[in-house]
């Protein structure tokens, strides 16, 4: 279910994509043309966000590649969901805030369900648990080459890598998995991630404007 622009709650905004794909940059600069144009914004991660789920992403992100089993995992990160949504994500939905998440829902589909062979209704199923259905009203995906993220995750001084550590097989697996789930769905907007930092910024600016335009009311009083 999407968020009715109609009722009273901010717009939610994610990014997917691959490792070294762009995200937390266009993140951080979506972030920051907001709060300069006087938008009530928050910015947060998955895993991550609130004391509970940084400490997750730590047990999730660092270490030995194969330290732990995939549903193991996958309970971690949807902890750390649990977590992020309801200090952080929904609280700032309900108090009409523009909420900015680097990875979310679509990331436990593709890597624990599409990748890892966890069962996409059970996944599904508790993810609807901890949202209450709720989902993003747009996702970018930022598509890149796997091999060209690889090599620009790898190249900065980047602990939480344990993921970057997994074959080139697996990291071109995500990105099919990612267009496959991205493609005729309105709620996406696939971007290309070869472009300029600066264009791609551009990009998700004017889209922006164009959903915030539905709400603009709610964002400006
Ligand atoms: N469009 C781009 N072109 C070239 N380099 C980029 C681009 N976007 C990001 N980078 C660089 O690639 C690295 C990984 O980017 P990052 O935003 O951390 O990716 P992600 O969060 O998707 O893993 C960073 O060093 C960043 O400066
Ligand atoms: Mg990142």
């Amino acid at each position: 279910m999407h968020f009715d622009h109609n009722t009273n709650s901010g717009i939610f905004i994610t990014f997917e994509g691959g490792d070294g794909s762009g995200k937390s940059t266009q993140v951080k600069l979506l972030y920051k043309y907001l709060l300069e144009n006087n938008y009530p914004v928050i910015m947060t991660r998955e895993p991550g966000g609130t004391q509970i789920s940084e400490q997750l992403r730590t047990i999730l992100l660092q270490g030995n590649v194969n330290k732990m089993n995939a549903i193991t995992e996958a309970l971690i990160f949807l902890a750390a969901r649990s977590d992020n949504w309801e200090k952080l994500i929904k609280p700032a939905l309900d108090s009409n805030k523009i909420v900015i998440c680097d990875r979310f829902q679509d990331s436990t589909i593709v890597y624990q369900g599409i990748c890892n062979n966890i069962n996409i209704n059970l996944l599904n199923n508790i993810c609807n648990t901890i949202t209450n259905n709720m989902l993003p009203n747009r996702t970018y995906l930022i598509n890149i080459d796997p091999v060209i993220g690889l090599k620009r995750s790898m190249r900065q001084d980047n602990v939480d890598i344990r993921f970057e550590h997994k074959s080139t097989e697996y990291h071109k697996r995500i990105q099919e998995a990612y267009l496959r789930i991205a493609n005729n769905n309105d709620r996406y907007l696939i971007i290309d991630g070869n472009l300029s930092i600066e264009e791609i910024n551009n990009i998700i600016i004017k889209d922006v404007w164009k959903i915030m335009g539905k709400a603009i009311s709610k964002v400006t009083n």
